[in-house]
């Protein structure tokens, strides 16, 4: 089992790292510092850590508000707190946005990555007990028909510019293993959802319309099928990976736990409802189908056996809690959603954070 001392999480102020963040700090396990580098981009958000910065803020929690394509920046970083982890999550994440603007995912995605990984190689040079270990998603590996899953080892197939942008890391990630015998893992995950991620993805986006009464957006037949799995989930998937993932290796984490989208959101449909008193024939109505997504992948599910039986991972959350908890804290925070969308967010880091 490695020991890790001071860990720097890449993208934390997003969906998946301010959840990791806060898991982390909650292990028995780990008593070391996290270091947090974001750019803080539309889909970042100081709120989403209010409360670890308010625990561990200035002891165990650190947040630098930066660009990982910054050299010079991620450098001073790296010696400023003695970084002996990597956590890799900084990304641009969204595939519809990716569509309409590739370049500022290559940006991210390729040569932030680079960058990362030459400043840690720099800083590192020899030294013991290091680590990078890379996030990344099951669409780099492409589409699947109805049978199947994906594995480690199926060929990369990426369809989108995020995707093609995901597998253009992962790939120099492993290279930097295989040129320099530099200590890397790497983990492949299927679809997140729960608390803080930005209103843009399906399952935020569906309950807020529906609280809202807005249309419900469904691409072409609402017959893709994803594989769903509870953030808190990925974040001890990343944990185990981190802990005791043998160097040069990926490990895919999953759900198992496959959803036509249609289905989804009448599922989503009939939970709002139960928790709003309303008929959930109110929030089906609501249901438009729109142009499909140029491209869109059919169908992703994750073979997640190696995780398991190599490292003892589970899934802790059946998908009934887990989504019931999702409209549950979507309900509840209205003052985090109507902030990160209305870009008023800014102004209130501003206000909040700059001084401190
Ligand atoms: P997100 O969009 O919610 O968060 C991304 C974070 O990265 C934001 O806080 C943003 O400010 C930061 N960021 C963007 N560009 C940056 C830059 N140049 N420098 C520093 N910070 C920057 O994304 P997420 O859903 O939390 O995903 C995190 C990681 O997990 C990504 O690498 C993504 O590919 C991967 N992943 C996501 C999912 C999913 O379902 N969301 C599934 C599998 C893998
Ligand atoms: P998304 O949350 O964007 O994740 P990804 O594209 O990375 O899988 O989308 C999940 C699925 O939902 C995908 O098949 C596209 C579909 N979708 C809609 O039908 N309508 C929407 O408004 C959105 C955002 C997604």
């Amino acid at each position: 089992m490695r020991i890790l001392k001071n860990i720097l999480v890449t993208g934390g102020a997003g969906f998946i790292g301010s959840n990791f963040i806060r898991f982390l700090l909650a292990q028995s396990d780990f008593s070391g510092r996290i270091v947090n580098l974001d750019l803080l981009t539309y889909a970042g958000n100081m709120e989403s850590l209010d409360d670890v910065q308010q625990f561990h803020g200035g002891s165990r929690y650190f947040f630098e508000q930066g660009d990982i394509c910054d050299g010079k920046r991620v450098k001073e970083i790296f010696s400023a707190y003695d970084i002996d982890t990597v956590v890799h999550l900084a990304a641009e994440s969204h595939v519809d946005r990716s569509l309409h603007g590739p370049e500022a995912f290559v940006r991210t995605n390729v040569m932030g990555t680079i960058v990362l990984l030459m400043a840690a190689q720099n800083f590192w040079k020899e030294r013991e007990g290091t680590l990078f270990h890379h996030v990344s998603t099951d669409e780099v590996f492409g589409s699947l028909g109805n049978e199947g899953s994906f594995y480690e080892n199926t060929p990369y197939d990426p369809r989108n510019p995020y995707s093609a942008t995901k597998a253009g890391s992962d790939h120099l990630v492993r290279s930097f293993y295989h040129s320099y015998g530099f200590p890397v893992t790497l983990s492949n995950c299927s679809n997140n959802y729960g608390p803080y991620q930005f209103p843009e993805k399906l399952i935020p986006l569906m309950i807020l319309n529906m609280i809202e009464g807005k249309p419900l957006p469904v691409y072409g037949d609402g017959k893709n099928i994803r594989d769903w799995l509870y953030v808190e989930d990925h974040a001890s998937g990343i944990w185990t990976v981190v802990r005791k993932g043998k160097l040069g290796e990926s490990y895919n984490i999953g759900g198992e736990n496959e959803w036509e989208n249609i289905r989804l959101i009448r599922r989503l449909a009939r939970l709002v409802a139960d928790k709003t008193g309303k008929s959930p024939v109110e929030y089906e109505d609501l249901i438009t189908y729109v142009r499909d997504r140029p491209g869109h992948d059919r169908r992703y599910a994750i073979n997640c056996e190696k995780i398991k039986d190599e490292l003892g991972w589970r899934q802790s959350l059946d998908f009934d809690k887990g989504l019931s908890q999702t409209v549950d804290w979507y309900l509840n925070n209205p003052s985090w959603i109507s902030r990160v969308r209305s870009g008023e967010y800014k102004n209130w880091l501003d206000r909040n954070y700059r001084n401190r």
